[in-house]
C-alpha cells in the first residue's frame, strides 16, 4: 500500500485528483469507480478545475458509482445521482449515459443487484475506484459483518453509519435504513484504488484498516490483498499509526 499524508484535505483533493487525471489522460475511455460523502470532495473539485483549464477530458469516461440510498427519490438533495450532478458531473463533460448510480427498481432488488456488477464486468471492470471510509470501518456501505459480501447487494444501515449520517438529513428518522451497494469483490476488482480519510474521528478505523487483521468486522482491511491501494490521510486521521 502507498501511504501519503497531508496536512489537509486541500492538499489530499489535489494529490488525488491528480491521480484521476493522469488515469484519464493515460486511458481517455477509463472506467471510474466514484464515491460520495465528504471526502472526495477536494479531489471532484480538482478535476473540476482540470478540466475548466482545458487538461481534462470526460467525453469518453464511463462511472459507476458504490452506492445509493434506497428509499429516496434521485432527485432528492441527498440522494447519490444529485450528489454526483452536483458536485461533478454537471461541471465537466462527460455524458449522461455513461454514469450509473445504481438504484433499484425492480421489483426483485436481487435482479438489479446482479444486474449492476454485470454492467461494470461488461464495460471491461473498473480502472479507477475511490473509497472513503465509515468511522466504524465500511468501504461503501458494506457494513461490519461476520463476512465479506461480494457482490452488488441491498444492505441495512447500521446505527453508527445513520448516526454519521445524520448531518445531512434534518434528523437521525430521516436518514434511509436501507441502501444499495457494490460488495467487497467488486470493489476488489478495481485494477486500481484510493482511499481518502481525513479528521480525528476517522483514526480508529484507519489503524484498523492498515494495521489490524483482515477481518470483515474492519471492511476496509481487506484492501491490504489489493495489489495496488494509494491511501490519502490528514495527520488527525493518521494520529494513531
Ligand atoms: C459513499 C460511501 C461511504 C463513504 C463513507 C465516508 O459513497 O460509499 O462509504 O465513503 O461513509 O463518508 P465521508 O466521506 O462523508 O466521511
Amino acid at each position: 500500500m502507498n501511504i501519503q499524508v497531508y496536512e489537509n484535505a486541500a492538499q489530499i483533493g489535489k494529490a488525488a485528483g491528480a491521480l484521476f487525471a493522469a488515469k484519464i489522460i493515460e486511458k481517455p475511455a477509463c472506467v471510474l469507480g466514484m464515491a460520495t460523502g465528504s471526502s472526495p470532495l477536494p479531489t471532484y473539485a480538482a478535476l473540476v478545475e482540470l478540466y475548466e483549464q482545458g487538461v481534462l477530458d470526460f467525453s469518453e469516461v464511463r462511472s459507476f458509482n458504490l452506492d445509493e440510498y434506497v428509499s429516496i427519490d434521485r432527485s432528492h438533495e441527498q440522494s447519490y445521482y444529485r450528489f454526483m450532478f452536483d458536485n461533478l458531473f454537471s461541471k465537466v463533460n462527460i455524458k449522461a449515459e455513461n454514469v450509473q448510480v445504481p438504484y433499484p427498481v425492480s421489483p426483485d432488488p436481487n435482479s438489479d443487484c446482479a444486474a449492476y456488477d454485470a454492467a461494470i464486468d461488461a464495460a471491461g471492470g473498473i480502472d479507477l475506484q475511490i473509497l472513503g471510509i465509515g468511522n466504524n470501518g465500511h468501504i461503501a456501505f458494506n457494513e461490519p459483518s461476520a463476512v465479506f459480501p461480494f457482490g452488488t447487494h441491498i444492505v441495512d444501515l447500521t446505527q453508527s453509519t445513520i448516526e454519521a449520517n445524520k448531518r445531512f438529513f434534518a434528523s437521525a428518522d430521516d436518514v434511509p435504513r436501507k441502501a444499495i451497494t457494490m460488495g467487497i469483490g467488486s470493489i476488489m476488482k478495481a485494477r486500481e484504488v484510493m482511499i481518502i480519510a481525513t479528521g480525528a474521528a476517522k483514526a480508529p478505523a484507519v489503524k484498523a484498516m492498515l494495521q489490524g487483521d483482515v477481518d470483515p468486522q474492519c471492511p476496509a482491511s481487506i484492501l491490504q490483498l489489493h495489489p495496488a491501494v494509494t491511501v490519502f490521510l490528514d495527520t488527525e486521521a493518521a494520529a494513531l499509526l
